[in-house]
Order: structure tokens, then C-alpha cells, then sequence
């Protein structure tokens, strides 16, 4: 009989996915795929060739040997890890991949490729720090703009710019910041919701909507916004598969809003790492992660074989 496959995962264990992660472990080990788990590289050391990583037993585990790694951590993210990440990618096929993972990490990147993709996003402009100038052009003619770091999540560090007088009170602060660059989108008028739509090799997985609480215009939970049920059109899943397939990711949770003024969907960001449905969430009748949890087996499934 042929030896089983052996595949490595660092899976984020709160809000349920300590139970994703067993439901995940026993459909693989039905196709004859074995599972390290808890292997979280912030842990692990490389040396000539090797990169060893503790597994959640403790015992050590050459990555390089692995058919494939599993990497649905969001939350303990480190750079250390991402790091090692990057390098074992070279050796060894991980979902997302290194590539895919890092582009998405960065909303300018993630921008830029979407446009060339012909995905609508928000307009955008990026310019180095010492042409500030140039932001003030841009808010003459965009009237209002948000500022965004880059490598931000849960909305924190975005800051809507309604004029130029709040441009002029900024800049001070974001000068004293030592950035390297300034990266500002257009202020889109919308709702205050949005669809989350996740996306697994390419199927649509599930849609639900976030809005933003009170006064607020983000939509992030992190922001005090709120889960609701909200189904996707045939035009919004079309768009998150593209935003996917141009991002080259394998899993992805795609931020779409609706731009009253242009009346199109815009893509805001693409999530590498979109969390399952919590138990509260499932609650609500949120019921997508039996269907996840196999697209993501068959994809592993097709991967290692
Ligand atoms: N250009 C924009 N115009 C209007 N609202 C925006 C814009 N960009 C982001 N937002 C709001 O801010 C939230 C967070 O932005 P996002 O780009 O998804 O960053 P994060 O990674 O912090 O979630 C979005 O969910 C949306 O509600
Ligand atoms: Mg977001």
C-alpha cells in the first residue's frame, strides 16, 4: 500500500477553529492524508536545508519533508513567521501561497493588481512621503479621501479625510509617523454595509453582510459593526472569483461594497485568511463551514496528489 500523505497546519483555535481544525484533520485522514497540527513557525528554527518546527505535541518536525502546508492564522501572525513562511513556500506548496498571502497583506499591491485585472476598487493613489503634495491635489478633486496603512485590518489606522483643512491637521501626525509612503483611496459613498464573500479554488463558499454601527463608516467588527444575513447576486460572485483568481489565492473572503455614485460594486480588500462562521454566527444561520471545510479537503486532496 502506498505510504499516506503527511500535511502540516497552523490553524487559529479561538472562535471555533480549534473544532474546524478537528473536523478538517478527520476528512483528510478519510482520503489517506495525515495532519500535523500546531505547527506555528514562530516556534521553528532553520538550519542548512532544514526547517524544524514544533508540532503541537511538542515533537519536532522537519517542514521540508511535509506534502503541504496548511497556514489559517490570522491572529498570531508574526514576522518571524511570515519569514519562514516565505522561505518553506520555495520547498514545499502551501495554501495560500507565500505569493498570494503577501499580496494580499498589502492593500496597494492588492489595488494595483485588481485594476490590471479590470476588478473595479476604490481609486486610489499611493505617492512617496515626500510628495504630500500630492495628496493635496488629489483632495481638491476627490473631495473627501481615506487615509489607510497599508498593512492595516479590523479598519484601524484608517482615517477619513473630509477636506483640506483635515488634510493639513494630519499631515503633522503622519509626518512624525517616519512612513515611507502615503496611500490614500477616494471616500466612497455607500450604504455603511458591505458583503464578505469567501471563496474556495474558485467556488463561492457563502455571503454574509456587515454594518457599521451608529455614526461609524466602517464595517469592520473590530469597528463595532454587526454580522447580518445577506445573500450575494450572481454579479457580486462573479466579482469576488475574479478578485480571487487575480489575487491568486486559493482561499479568500472578498470586502465588496456598492459605490452609489459610479453604481458598480468595488472590491475593497481580499482576505487570505477569512474566518470560518463563529458558533455565534452559525447560530444565526450562518451555516457555510461543512461546505468550506470540503472544498478546502478536495483542494489539499488535488494539491498533494
Ligand atoms: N474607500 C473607502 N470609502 C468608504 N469606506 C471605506 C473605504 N475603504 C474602506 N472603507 C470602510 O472601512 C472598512 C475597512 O476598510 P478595509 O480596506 O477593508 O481595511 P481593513 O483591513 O482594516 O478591514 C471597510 O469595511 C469599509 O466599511
Ligand atoms: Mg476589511
Amino acid at each position: 500500500m502506498a505510504k499516506n500523505r503527511t500535511i502540516g497546519i497552523w490553524m487559529y483555535q479561538n472562535g471555533g477553529g480549534d473544532i474546524i481544525e478537528q473536523k478538517m484533520v478527520q476528512k483528510l485522514k478519510e482520503r489517506g492524508i495525515d495532519c500535523i497540527t500546531g505547527l506555528n513557525l514562530r516556534n521553528a528554527i532553520s538550519k542548512n536545508g532544514s526547517i524544524i518546527c514544533q508540532d503541537v505535541n511538542g515533537k519536532d518536525i522537519k517542514m521540508e519533508t511535509l506534502d503541504l502546508m496548511f497556514s489559517y492564522n490570522a491572529g498570531e501572525q508574526t514576522q518571524y513567521q511570515t519569514y519562514l513562511y516565505q522561505a518553506l513556500n520555495r520547498i514545499v506548496p502551501m495554501i495560500n501561497s507565500y505569493e498570494s498571502f503577501a499580496l494580499t497583506e498589502d492593500k496597494f499591491h492588492t489595488s494595483f493588481v485588481l485594476r490590471n485585472a479590470g476588478i473595479a476598487t476604490a481609486d486610489y493613489k499611493l505617492c512617496h512621503r515626500d510628495d504630500a503634495h500630492q495628496l493635496k491635489k488629489i483632495i481638491t478633486k476627490w473631495d473627501k479621501m481615506v487615509y489607510k496603512p497599508t498593512d492595516g485590518w479590523g479598519g484601524m489606522g484608517l482615517t477619513k479625510i473630509e477636506n483640506e483643512d483635515t488634510l493639513d491637521m494630519l499631515m503633522p501626525f503622519l509626518n512624525q509617523m517616519d512612513l515611507r509612503y502615503f496611500y490614500v483611496e477616494k471616500f466612497i459613498t455607500y450604504d455603511n454595509s458591505d458583503f464578505r464573500v469567501d471563496i474556495v479554488d474558485g467556488e463561492f463558499v457563502s455571503c454574509y453582510g456587515r454594518k457599521a454601527s451608529g455614526n461609524d463608516w466602517r464595517t469592520n467588527i473590530t469597528a463595532g459593526g454587526s454580522v447580518f444575513m445577506r445573500d450575494a447576486s450572481e454579479e457580486i460572485i462573479d466579482v469576488a472569483k475574479r478578485a480571487c483568481e487575480a489575487c491568486g489565492v486559493d482561499i479568500g473572503g472578498v470586502d465588496i461594497i456598492y459605490d452609489e455614485e459610479k453604481e458598480e460594486y468595488v472590491v475593497l480588500e481580499v482576505n487570505g485568511i477569512p474566518a470560518f462562521a463563529t458558533p455565534e454566527q452559525e447560530g444565526m444561520g450562518l451555516k457555510f463551514n461543512d461546505r468550506k471545510i470540503d472544498l478546502i479537503v478536495d483542494l489539499i486532496d488535488r494539491k498533494t496528489k
